[in-house]
C-alpha cells in the first residue's frame, strides 16, 4: 500500500468520563507538538458527544484512550494502544514499547508500521445498542446496586475520582462499569470471602455483576424515574467529630503530571509538650485525585527527619519507626482502636506520612491530613505484631510458582483483631491459617488476584481468641513471568528481597493483643527468638 503521509491522520479516541484516558493526556500533547509539525493530523475524538461516539464507531474504537491512524484513503494504517504502559485493566508501569510513535514514525519514513493492530486498554466505549432485550434498567436494578456498593467512594467529595451518584453519571460509564465489576477490579476488595468477615468488604454476587453486565449491553435504559431510589447523601467532614489535634502536612507536595507512581514520605513534627493517647485517627487526603493510599508512621528517633522533610520511600519507610497508627485506602473511613489499646505519642515524635500517589495527567498539588481523638485513659492491654515472612526470595526471570513460606506457633492465647499482607506487584496469591492445638484450621486470609495498589489492613469484624498451641502458616505464590501483567520488568529479571519496586517482599502482619502483661511478654520474647533464629545470630556477631 502507497502512503502518501501528508494526509496521515491521528485520531486519539478520548473520553473525558475515563480517569485512564486522561492520564494519558500529557502524552498526547507531546506526540501532537512532536509530529504536527511534521505533517501530521491529530484529531482528538471525543465519546462524550453524539457524533465523537459516531466517529469512534466509525474508527472501529472499542475503549478510551486509543488511537487510530489514517493513511491516504481513508483507511485504518494502525489501530490500537499508544503504548504499553498499562498491560491490563488497573495496571500501570514504565512502557517499553511506543507503539503509536512507531507507527507514526514507520509511516512517515514510507514503510509499513512495525505492528498494525494492538490490544488498547482503557475504558470501554459504551455504543447504543441495537435494542434493549433483558428488561434490566437502571431505575429498577443498577441504581440499588451502585448505591450501595460504589456511591460510598463514588460520591461528590468523596474518595473516587467520579461520582456515581444519579442516572446521568452511570449511564455514560455503563460499559466500563460492567468490565471493572466483571474483572473484580471494582469494587476494590481483594480478600476473598472466608468464615471470618472483614469490616468494611465490598463484594458484588455473581448475580449482581451479571445484572449490571445486562444493563450495559441494553445500552442503559433509564427504566421508570419515578421507582428510582434516592442516592445516599455524606456528610462532609470528618466522621468522628470534632478532632482533639488535626496534623497537615507543613507544605504541599507537587506531583508531576505523567510518568510513574510517586512514594513520597513526609515528616510532620508533632510538637508535643505532654504524653497523648491516641484512641481514634482518620486521614484526609488533600487531593483525592492523586492520593492513592497512605501508611502513618511515628519516629521517636529523630532518624526519619534526618532523611529530610520531604524524601522519596516506595514499599519501606527509610526508618525503624517507632510504632505505626494505621494505614488509609480510599473509602477507608476512620480507624478507633480496640478498648485500652491507644497508642502513646510522646514529646520529641514525629508523625511520617508515607504517600503514594498517581498521576493524573494534571500537574496536582496535595496536603493532606490527619485527625487525631484522644483519650485519657493510658493502655493497659498491648496490640502486638506477629509477624511472618521471609528476607529469602530469589525468584529466577520468567519463574511462575515461586512460593515463599512461614510459620509461627503462639506461646500463648491471643484476641486476633486484624490482618495486613504485604508484598510488592509480582505476588498473585497469599495465604495466612491458624491451625489450632486441635487440628481445626481457620482461614485468617486469602487474597487470589494481589493488587499492591490495593494494599490495606483487614480488620475482623468480629475480634476472636486464639489458643495458646495454635500455629499460624503463611503462603504467598509469586509470578515472575513475561505472563503477569503486574510485572514491572518486561522482559522479567531475576528478583530478590528488597525495599525497592523491583524487588519482592513477603510479609504477614497478624494484629493480636495478648491477654495480660505476662503473656505480651512471653509472646515478645517468642518472636524475638524467632527473628534471632532466622538471622542466625547474624545482629550479634556485628
Ligand atoms: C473503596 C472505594 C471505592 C469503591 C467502593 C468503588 N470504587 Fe471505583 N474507584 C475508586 C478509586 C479510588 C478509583 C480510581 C482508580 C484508582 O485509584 O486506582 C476508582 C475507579 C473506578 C473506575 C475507573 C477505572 C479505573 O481503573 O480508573 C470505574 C469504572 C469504577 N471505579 C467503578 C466502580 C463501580 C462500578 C463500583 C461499585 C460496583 C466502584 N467503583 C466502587 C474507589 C472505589
Amino acid at each position: 500500500m502507497e502512503i502518501v503521509t501528508s494526509v496521515l491522520t491521528v485520531y486519539l479516541v478520548v473520553s473525558g468520563a475515563c480517569p485512564l484516558s486522561n492520564r494519558y493526556q500529557p502524552e498526547f500533547e507531546k506526540l501532537r507538538a512532536e509530529y504536527q509539525p511534521r505533517g501530521v493530523r491529530f484529531e482528538q475524538v471525543s465519546t462524550d458527544t453524539a457524533e465523537g461516539l459516531r466517529t469512534a464507531s466509525r474508527l472501529g474504537a472499542r475503549v478510551t484512550p486509543q488511537a487510530v491512524v489514517t493513511g491516504s484513503r481513508g483507511s485504518a494504517v494502525y489501530r490500537g494502544r499508544i503504548d504499553d504502559r498499562m498491560p491490563a485493566l488497573g495496571v500501570h508501569r514504565r512502557p517499553t514499547r511506543h507503539d503509536l510513535r512507531e507507527a507514526i514514525e514507520a509511516l512517515l519514513a514510507g514503510k509499513s508500521p512495525p505492528v498494525r493492530e494492538t490490544t488498547a486498554i482503557g475504558c470501554a466505549i459504551a455504543y447504543p445498542p441495537a435494542k434493549a432485550t433483558t428488561g434490566v434498567t437502571f431505575a429498577r436494578h443498577a441504581a440499588p446496586l451502585l448505591y450501595r456498593h460504589c456511591t460510598p467512594c463514588h460520591h461528590t467529595g468523596g474518595d473516587a475520582p467520579f461520582a456515581l451518584e444519579s442516572f446521568g453519571d452511570a449511564a455514560p460509564r455503563a460499559a466500563v462499569i460492567a468490565e471493572v465489576v466483571r474483572r473484580g477490579l471494582m469494587p476494590p476488595w481483594k480478600a476473598d470471602p472466608g468464615p471470618l468477615e472483614f469490616e468494611g468488604a465490598h463484594r458484588l454476587t455473581g448475580g449482581e455483576i451479571r445484572l449490571l453486565e445486562s444493563w450495559a449491553r441494553d445500552g442503559a435504559p433509564r427504566g421508570d424515574p419515578g421507582i428510582e431510589p434516592a442516592a445516599p447523601k455524606f456528610q462532609p467532614g470528618w466522621k468522628l467529630g470534632a478532632p482533639d489535634r488535626t496534623v497537615r502536612m507543613q507544605k504541599p507536595v507537587e506531583v508531576p503530571a505523567t510518568g510513574e507512581d510517586i512514594y513520597t514520605c513526609v515528616v510532620i513534627p508533632l510538637g508535643l509538650k505532654q504524653t497523648r493517647y491516641v484512641r481514634a485517627f482518620e486521614f484526609k487526603p488533600g487531593n483525592r485525585r492523586t492520593v492513592h493510599h497512605a501508611l502513618m508512621f511515628l519516629d521517636a528517633s529523630g532518624a526519619a527527619r534526618r532523611n529530610g522533610e520531604v524524601y522519596p520511600c516506595f514499599g519501606v519507610p527509610g526508618f525503624l519507626p517507632s510504632a505505626s497508627l494505621g494505614g488509609w485506602t480510599p473509602g477507608f473511613g476512620p480507624t478507633s482502636y480496640p478498648p485500652l489499646t491507644a497508642v502513646t505519642l510522646r514529646p520529641g515524635m514525629d508523625l511520617v506520612l508515607q504517600l503514594h500517589y498517581h498521576p493524573t495527567g494534571t500537574i496536582e498539588t496535595d496536603q493532606s491530613e490527619l485527625a487525631l481523638y484522644f483519650t485519657e485513659t493510658a493502655p493497659t492491654r498491648r496490640m502486638m505484631d506477629v509477624a511472618l515472612g521471609s528476607r529469602n526470595i530469589d525468584i529466577p526471570a520468567g519463574e511462575a510458582r515461586y512460593i515463599v513460606r512461614d510459620h509461627f506457633t503462639l506461646p500463648v492465647p491471643v484476641e486476633v483483631t486484624g490482618i495486613i499482607p504485604h508484598a510488592h506487584y509480582i505476588c498473585r496469591e497469599m495465604r495466612g491459617t491458624a491451625i489450632r492445638p486441635d487440628g481445626r484450621r481457620i482461614p485468617l486470609i486469602t487474597v487470589r488476584g494481589w493488587d499492591f495498589n490495593w494494599q490495606r489492613h483487614y480488620r475482623y469484624k468480629h475480634p476472636f481468641t486464639l489458643p495458646a498451641g495454635t500455629r499460624i502458616e503463611m503462603e504467598f505464590l509469586y509470578d515472575n513471568s513475561a505472563a503477569n501483567p503486574r510485572n514491572p520488568s518486561n522482559p522479567p529479571r531475576r528478583v530478590t528481597w528488597g525495599g525497592g519496586s523491583l524487588d519482592e517482599m513477603a510479609g504477614l502482619h497478624v494484629q493480636v493483643i495478648p491477654a495480660n502483661d505476662d503473656d505480651a511478654r512471653e509472646l515478645g520474647q517468642s518472636l524475638w527468638g524467632k527473628i534471632m533464629r532466622e538471622l542466625g545470630g547474624g545482629i550479634l556477631k556485628r
